[in-house]
């Protein structure tokens, strides 16, 4: 990547006949742009770049990438501060607020939350006639969108109150919706938050215990959900967070904008790469163990196999939440005294990936999926559940985007352009003359 314009002047762009200043727009951190808005109704042309690898679709204030140095901010802070001293609802409020909370206001927060954790009866019959068989991101965008059925109060994109509420119950349903979603797969029973019990414990308690059973889930297995909660929470301008801003751009309702950027993240280039790693990993295990010759298709391109946890649009160096997942799989491993022989096939992998010409002139690097499903997996989840779990962490961030999205005066409802390249003006044929 080349090094940043050092230069504070405008673009200047000659086209044809026409000259264009482009502005530039600083950065405080980072990289700066030069916008191109004014380029089609000065020149008649637009700008060219498939997959937005250099277009910056906005300005914004939450979380700083970067991927040459491996380095992740939320408002600031440093991702590895957070992930250590922080909590995902505490995290959540920084997300969408702008600033850390203090104990009052994060005891508010909470407290809300916590009111509203509970599930109509009538919203669980809704998702009880899906099939048990449904992808549990299927069933999760399915919810998500529901909610607009039950909360109609809270869908005013324009309204500020109605968009607190919206936020506040999204926040509380969703462990209650991915708890359900993975009880029904295996055929159990709805459990109910309990007031008070904290929001993860009561996540992991809706998820493993059986009804009536009191549980006492063990703080490693807590903590690990809650600090991989927060290694999700934001990533800037991802696939699902741009679905989501675009969603929103239309004016539609929170929900609607979320249960989009589900789908987006159901992908297995996107949120489904971390199931998509355990399946990889099983799939060497079963085939003999043999790592080298899984390299070897992967270099070879064959079947378009790839490196499933490899590579990132924006990390050219490793990922910082990889980095710390990677060090917290050992110690959730030894806690709950689970051995995995996926853990040892991923190191090895890694390290061969690490010291392979391929994977090191690409700055390929594990990225935060690679090790994530190794710890969900020793927790007690199903792969199917993995990127649903995403979900349930980068919540926060696509809250956070799209409010800030409906709060930016210059936000224009998204709209892409083309280049046309199909065929020019030409006279309709008679069927019976083709
Ligand atoms: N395994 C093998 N080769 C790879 C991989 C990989 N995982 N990733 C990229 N490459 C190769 C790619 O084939 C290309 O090679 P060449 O130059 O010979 O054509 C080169 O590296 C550049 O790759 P790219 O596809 O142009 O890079 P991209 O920025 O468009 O894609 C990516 C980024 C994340 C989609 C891609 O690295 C990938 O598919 N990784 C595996 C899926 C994955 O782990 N996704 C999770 C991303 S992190 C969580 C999230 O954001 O959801």
């Amino acid at each position: 990547m080349s090094a940043p314009l050092e230069t504070n002047q405008p673009a200047h762009l000659s086209l044809g006949n026409a000259d264009v200043d482009l502005p530039r727009v600083e950065a405080t951190a980072g990289g700066s742009g030069v916008s191109i808005a004014n380029l089609l109704a000065k020149t008649g042309t637009v700008t060219v770049d498939p997959g937005f690898m250099n277009t910056a679709a906005c300005t914004s204030d939450i979380t700083f990438i970067d991927g040459a140095k491996g380095i992740l901010r939320y408002r600031g802070y440093p991702i590895e501060q957070l992930a250590e001293h922080s909590s995902f609802l505490e995290v959540a409020y920084l997300l969408i607020h702008g600033e850390l909370p203090t104990l009052p206001e994060l005891e508010q927060f909470v407290e809300r939350i916590d009111r509203h954790m509970y599930l109509p009866e009538d919203f669980r019959e809704i998702l009880s006639i899906q099939p048990r068989s449904s992808h549990p991101m299927a069933m999760l965008g399915a919810a998500i969108q529901t909610m607009a059925c039950f909360y109609p109060e809270s869908m005013d994109p324009l309204n500020p109150a109605a968009v607190e509420l919206a936020t506040v119950l999204l926040l509380a349903k969703m462990p209650t919706i991915v708890s359900y979603i993975h009880r029904r797969a295996a055929g159990h029973a709805l459990l109910y938050p309990m007031r008070g019990e904290g929001y993860i414990r009561n996540f992991a308690r809706m998820t493993f215990a059986d009804p009536g059973e009191v549980v006492d889930l063990p703080d490693a297995l807590v903590d690990a959900l809650d600090t991989l909660l927060i290694l999700h929470a934001d990533h800037e301008q991802n696939c699902s967070t741009s679905t989501v801003r675009l969603v929103g751009s239309a004016q539609a309702n929170l929900y609607s904008s979320i249960s989009a950027g589900v789908a987006a993240l159901s992908g297995p280039l996107h949120g489904g790469a971390n199931e998509a790693v355990l399946e990889m990993l099983a799939l060497i295990r079963d085939s003999g163990r043999d790592v080298k010759t899984f390299m070897t298709r992967v270099k070879d391109k064959q079947d378009g196999a790839k490196l499933m946890g490899f590579g990132h649009r924006v990390y050219k160096n490793y990922d910082p939440r990889a980095a710390i997942v990677k060090r917290s799989a050992d110690k959730v491993l030894a806690a709950l005294g689970v051995t995995d022989e996926l853990l040892d096939i991923a190191r090895e992998v890694e390290g061969i990936a690490l010291q392979d010409d391929y994977f090191v002139q690409r700055k390929l690097y594990p990225n935060v999926d690679f090790y994530t499903g190794i710890i969900y997996r020793a927790l007690g989840f199903p792969s199917s559940m993995f990127t649903p779990l995403f979900a349930f962490g980068r919540l926060p961030g696509w809250i956070a985007q799209w409010r800030e999205m409906m709060a930016d005066p210059t936000t224009k409802i998204g709209r892409p352009r083309q280049i046309y390249v199909g065929h020019a003006l030409r006279d309709f044929v008679p069927i019976t003359d083709r």
